[in-house]
């Protein structure tokens, strides 16, 4: 039976070295390697900054340099962070060195965890299934800008829900908070990406932003969880 515990965002104790953990930036970090990882992507290299990215890349032949800061990529970078850069063509085969604002921040905190999971609405279900069995399992929540975000709070919600169906043991104010923030179904995914405070700025940025949130809100479009 798993235990398990919600981080709003990504600071605090280091992640157990026996829990997985499931990382979790609906917008839009997990989502964008999710679907990277399923196109074929054979390796995700974090990067907290640009700098970090810039030495990895320089230390990884071949590798392309993703990421994105205040939700653009980084000039001089090969992708952003819309799952729509991330197609089999692009991707299949490579290493990525990932550089987003938050994402990359939950990725590096969960660094100690037994394993971590890419976790988002577009795979949630498979996630469950992947961690259902584990004796502890960690949600970090990648926020934005060290506060919580509403979008990470209700797929952290959606998932604990369909743990505690399979028996889990939610622990912790965060973890049982967040139950009540999920949507009731995959119809009310879409109206809080639209809503969340990022789904707004995204939206601003531009019809190519607006329509990274038709992905994000794709529910388990994947059958499958993978790691990094
Ligand atoms: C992320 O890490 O996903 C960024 O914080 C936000 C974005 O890329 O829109």
């Amino acid at each position: 039976m798993a235990r398990v515990r919600v981080r709003h965002v990504p600071r605090g104790a280091p992640v157990s070295p026996r829990a997985a953990a499931v990382i979790v930036d609906v917008l839009r970090a997990s989502t964008t390697l999710a679907f990277a990882r399923a196109n074929g992507a054979a390796r995700v290299l974090p990067a907290a900054t640009k700098e970090e990215a810039l030495a990895l890349h320089a230390r990884e032949p071949g590798s392309l340099l993703c990421g994105e800061r205040d939700g653009r990529i980084i000039p001089g970078f090969h992708l952003g962070n819309s799952p729509a850069e991330y197609s089999a063509d692009v991707v299949r085969g490579r290493t990525l060195v990932f550089a987003s604002t938050n994402g990359s921040i939950a990725l590096a905190c969960a660094r100690t965890a037994r394993r971590r999971v890419l976790g988002a609405f577009v795979n949630a279900a498979a996630v469950a299934e992947a961690v259902a069995a584990e004796d502890e399992v960690e949600i970090v929540c990648s926020g934005k800008l060290g506060e919580p975000s509403l979008e990470d709070a209700s797929l952290a919600g959606w998932l604990c829900r369909m743990l505690e169906r399979r028996g889990a043991r939610l622990e912790g104010a965060a973890a049982r908070c967040v139950t009540h923030l999920a949507p009731d179904d995959a119809t009310g995914v879409r109206p809080v990406l639209e809503g969340c405070s990022h789904g707004r700025y995204l939206r601003r940025l531009g019809p190519e932003y607006r329509r990274d949130l038709d992905w994000c809100a794709r529910v388990d479009a994947l059958d499958r969880a993978d790691e990094v």
